[in-house]
């Protein structure tokens, strides 16, 4: 065999092997956490529900998702934005709406729920039990 001959085999069955190898490794741990629990909409980054359709009609008329994407209140915090928008920027009426946006903001905008920035999160971890390390 010619050295340019060893030389081409070489590389060969070194892309191969990266190629193989890279292949198989897994995911960096999180990566499948992170997908697996909601999934968002690609239009405004809010989480996709039965009732996105009804929220992104009442709630992205005047203004960007983002304003909603930024905050994180309780349901009455949330109802209190509502009266503010409809007191001082002609947000209307949302009549039997009013419930159904509610129980979306709460679910997926409250202070200790599932998104944080734009990383789907598991919910805090409860009834943690610590314990000492040996030093
Ligand atoms: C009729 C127009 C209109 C609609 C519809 C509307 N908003 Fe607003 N909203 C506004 C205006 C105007 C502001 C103030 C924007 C600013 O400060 O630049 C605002 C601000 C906000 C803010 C920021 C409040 C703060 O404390 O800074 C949030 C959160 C918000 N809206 C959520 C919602 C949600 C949820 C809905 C659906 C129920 C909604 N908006 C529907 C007009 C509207």
């Amino acid at each position: 065999m010619k050295p340019i001959q060893l030389l081409a085999l070489t590389a060969v069955l070194f892309v191969a092997l990266v190629g193989f190898r890279t292949g198989k490794r897994p995911a960096p741990n999180g990566w499948a956490t992170v997908a697996d629990t909601l999934k968002v909409d690609a239009e405004t980054g809010l989480v996709d529900d039965t009732n996105l359709m009804l929220v992104k009609a009442q709630c992205t008329a005047c203004h960007s998702s983002k304003l909603i994407l930024q905050h994180r209140f309780t349901r009455d915090g949330w109802q209190e934005r509502i009266r503010w928008m409809q007191k001082y920027h002609k947000l209307w009426d949302l009549g039997e709406s009013e419930k159904v946006v509610l129980d979306y903001l709460e679910k997926y905008y409250g202070p200790q729920t599932a998104r944080f920035s734009n990383t789907l999160r598991r919910a805090p971890l409860k009834n943690v039990q610590w314990y000492q390390l040996e030093q």
